[in-house]
C-alpha cells in the first residue's frame, strides 16, 4: 500500500515545523550570504532563466535573498493590467518581476507568513517606488483575497513547504477567475519520500522533506478544479549540501515549472 503525504503528516509536529520554516527564512532575509542547503542570489536567478533586463530593474537586495527553484514567467505570460498573487513572496524577487510585467494598471499581492521577509520586501518596495506591489502577512492555506478576483497566481519554491497542499490548491482555485492561470516552480519527487526524510524538519525547511510525489502533486491541483497543461523539469536547479544531494539522488527530488488553468 502507498503511504501518501497526508498519512506521513500524522507523525509530524506541525508547530515545530512552522517555527523551523520561519527561522530558516528569517535567516534567508537577514543573512543571505551564509551557508544553506540551497543556492541563492543573482547567479542562481540568471542560471534558472530570469532575464537580465528584469533583474536589473528590481532591488538587488531582494535577489540576494532569492530562494526560488525555477523560472516560470515564460509560462505565466503576465499581461499589463492583470492582478497577480505571489504565494510565499519571500524578499520579493518574483513579486517585483511580476510588477514590471503587469505595469501601473496592474497589481501584485505578495503573501508570506515570515515577518523578516515581509519587512525586507516592503521596505525595498517603498524605497524603489513599486506602487503596484502590496505585501500581506498570511498563510497560503487561508488567503486574505476575495473569491474570483485574480488573473494569475505565481509561486516559487513554496508549496512544497506547506503541510496541507490540497488546501493551498483549493485556495488558489477559489481566488482565480475562470481561465485564470497558476504558474509556479516547485520541488517534487519521483518516488514517495520515507518518513526519515519527510519527518526531518531541517530537510523540510530546506524544501526537500515536504516535497510531494509528482503525480500526487498534479492530482491535487486537478482535484481543486484546475487543468495542468505544462510541466517542465528545471535541470539547472540543484541542492548543495551533502544531505540534500543524497535525498535528491535517492528519491528523485527535483524542481519543476508548471502551468495550470482554472476550469470553467
Ligand atoms: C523557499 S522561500 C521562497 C521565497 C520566494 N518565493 C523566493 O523565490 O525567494 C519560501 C517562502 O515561503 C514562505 N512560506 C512557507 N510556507 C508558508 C506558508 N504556509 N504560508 C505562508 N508563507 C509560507 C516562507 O516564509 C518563505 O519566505
Amino acid at each position: 500500500m502507498t503511504t501518501t503525504t497526508a498519512d506521513k503528516l500524522q507523525n509530524v509536529d506541525l508547530d515545530s515545523l512552522e517555527s523551523q520554516v520561519k527561522d530558516m527564512y528569517t535567516k534567508v532575509a537577514e543573512k543571505p550570504h551564509e551557508e544553506y542547503h540551497f543556492e541563492m542570489g543573482r547567479g542562481l536567478t540568471e542560471r534558472l532563466g530570469y532575464m537580465t533586463e528584469d533583474l536589473d530593474r528590481i532591488p538587488a537586495e531582494a535577489i540576494d535573498s532569492f530562494a526560488g527553484v525555477g523560472y516560470y514567467f515564460h509560462l505565466a505570460m503576465l499581461k499589463p493590467g492583470e492582478t497577480v498573487v505571489d504565494l510565499g513572496s519571500g524578499s520579493g524577487t518574483d513579486a517585483f518581476v511580476a510588477a514590471l510585467k503587469v505595469g501601473g494598471e496592474g497589481k501584485v499581492i505578495g503573501i508570506d507568513m515570515t515577518d523578516a521577509q515581509l519587512t525586507k520586501a516592503s521596505s525595498l518596495r517603498d524605497r524603489d517606488g513599486f506602487a503596484n506591489v502590496e505585501y500581506r502577512k498570511s498563510y497560503i492555506e487561508d488567503l486574505p483575497i476575495e473569491d474570483v478576483s485574480v488573473d494569475t497566481v505565481i509561486s516559487n519554491g513554496v508549496i512544497n513547504l506547506s503541510p496541507d497542499k490540497p488546501a493551498v490548491f483549493r485556495e488558489i482555485a477559489r481566488i482565480l477567475k475562470p481561465g485564470g492561470r497558476l504558474a509556479i516552480a516547485d520541488i517534487v519527487t519521483q518516488s514517495q519520500l520515507p518518513e526519515t526524510v519527510s519527518c526531518n524538519a531541517d530537510l523540510w525547511a530546506a524544501c526537500i522533506g515536504g516535497a510531494m510525489q509528482i503525480d500526487e502533486y498534479c492530482a491535487a491541483i486537478e482535484a481543486a478544479g484546475l487543468a495542468v497543461t505544462t510541466t517542465q523539469a528545471n535541470d539547472k536547479y540543484g541542492f548543495i549540501s551533502d544531505n540534500a544531494m543524497g535525498a535528491t539522488e535517492k528519491w528523485g527530488v527535483h524542481s519543476i515549472s508548471l502551468l495550470a488553468v482554472k476550469k470553467g
